[in-house]
């Protein structure tokens, strides 16, 4: 019997992250689900794994603005089922910095979570990934072409992890692809979903009304590509698909 094949998420433990996983698992992936806060649900959503398939995922906790943390969740992540075949980079922060407001923890925070960890663990996962002709996923942003107003260190991160995504291709190449996804709306922010007012409603239409598909997207929707590149793109490598129904043409 061929061996599973291995996958590290990271921010896997919610939202699209756990979309993501459950892809990769009912497709016979084990699954490394990596939380920060959330490693409660991280652990439930594992338990929901081992009872469909025995020893498919584990929870690791690692918080991205620790380097020594991000790099012992690179080996600890490894050593677990001893074997990694995708990286998938899903960790963010995602809030508002207008300009005069910014502070340096927040450029640490947005950096730190949205491409300064992806960069490092690509780096330590390098080796193995070789090994395994595996892949790099990474989960960008459509804004990064059409910049969301007051977010310019979020936009910033994501625009490196872009240009890292693709001189990463080429680095990583032949054995290694590294392509990105560009969500548009998919799932309304955290705090957007909690609050059900009328300042909250207006955001909402405002954003449905520019997206010529007239609707948000679905968690499946990018978990769904995330799999395609794994497993079939084999000759896409430095790639970034938005997956944001046409409102960037909008
Ligand atoms: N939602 C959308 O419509 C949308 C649109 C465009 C782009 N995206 C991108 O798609 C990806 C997934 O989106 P999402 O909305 O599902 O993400 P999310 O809920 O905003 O964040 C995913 C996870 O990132 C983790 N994280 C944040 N800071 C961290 C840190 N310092 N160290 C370690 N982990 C950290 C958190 O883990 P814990 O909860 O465990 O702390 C969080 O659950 C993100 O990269 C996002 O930028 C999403």
């Amino acid at each position: 019997m061929t061996e599973s094949k291995v996958v590290l998420i990271t921010g896997a433990a919610k939202r699209i992250g756990a979309s993501i996983a459950r892809t990769f698992h009912s497709n016979g992936y084990k699954i490394l689900i990596h939380a920060k806060n959330s490693m409660l649900e991280a652990k439930n959503l594992c338990s929901e794994f081992n009872r469909v398939k025995k020893n498919t995922a584990v929870a690791l906790c690692a918080d991205f603005d620790s380097q020594s943390e991000t790099i012992e969740l690179a080996n600890t992540a490894l050593s677990y089922f001893g074997r990694i075949d995708v990286l998938i980079n899903n960790a963010s922060m995602f809030y508002p910095t207008p300009l005069i407001e910014a502070k340096p923890t927040d450029w640490d925070s947005l950096f730190n979570s949205n491409v300064k960890a992806a960069f490092f663990l690509s780096q330590a996962l390098y080796p193995e990934l070789t090994k395994r002709h595996g892949s790099i996923i990474n989960i960008v942003d459509a804004h990064v072409d059409k910049p969301l107003q007051n977010h310019v260190l979020y936009n910033m991160a994501k625009s490196a992890l872009k240009s890292m995504t693709k001189t990463l291709s080429l680095e990583m190449a032949p054995r290694v692809r590294v392509n990105g996804i560009s969500p548009g709306a998919i799932l309304w922010p955290e705090d957007l979903e909690q609050k059900d007012n009328e300042e909250t409603q207006s955001i909402q239409k405002e954003i449905l009304d520019s997206i010529p598909m007239k609707r948000i997207g679905s968690a499946e929707d990018i978990s769904n590509l995330a799999y395609f590149f794994a497993e079939n793109g084999q000759y896409i490598t430095g790639q970034i698909i938005k997956v944001d129904g046409g409102r960037s043409l909008s």
